[in-house]
């Protein structure tokens, strides 16, 4: 079974809350997880070799909100190419503003770009369609749990 460390960026909670939802569903399936609300380079590091599940929201005019800025950042700056990681993504955000999950795409262009494989389709969920934002995540982290135990 996998290791799997879950990359959060919230300023409300609710891309926490799809996290602990993924945790639940995840270690269910006989997955070892971990959160990391505020994650470091050094975290992401470890999961370089095993899976990373990115959920973040977004904030202002498609930026990422203050927790997962620092991991973003020191991904862009220090890590270069990192083809051996996995990495999974959801994103949070309303699509009655111009940048739409732009946080979470422009996280996913960056591991794009560092070679990274992407397991599954990139999740969006819109907080218009869905106030509650774990009934669009759901059946998509228990697809995703069996895609990485394969
Ligand atoms: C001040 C503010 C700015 C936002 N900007 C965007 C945005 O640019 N793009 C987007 O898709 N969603 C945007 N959102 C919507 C949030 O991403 C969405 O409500 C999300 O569910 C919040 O999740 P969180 O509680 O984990 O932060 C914004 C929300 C607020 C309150």
């Amino acid at each position: 079974m996998a290791k799997v460390g879950i990359f959060v960026g919230t300023v409300y909670g609710n891309a926490l809350m799809v996290a602990e939802e993924a945790e639940t569903l995840l270690a269910e399936a006989g997955h070892e997880v971990k959160i990391f609300d505020e994650g470091t380079l050094e975290s992401w590091q470890f999961y370089r070799h095993h899976y990373a599940l990115v959920i973040t929201s977004t904030t202002g005019q498609g930026n990422f909100p203050d927790s997962i800025v620092p991991l973003f950042q020191a991904i862009k700056d220090q890590v270069g190419f990192q083809p051996e990681l996995h990495y999974g993504l959801i994103a949070l955000g309303d699509s009655s503003y111009d940048n739409f999950c732009g946080a979470g795409h422009t996280f996913d262009a960056l591991l794009q770009e560092q070679g990274a494989m992407r397991v599954g389709e990139l999740l969006e969920i819109d907080a218009l369609q869905h106030p509650e934002p774990e009934t669009l995540a759901i059946p998509w982290i228990k697809k995703w749990a069996e895609l990485i135990a394969s």
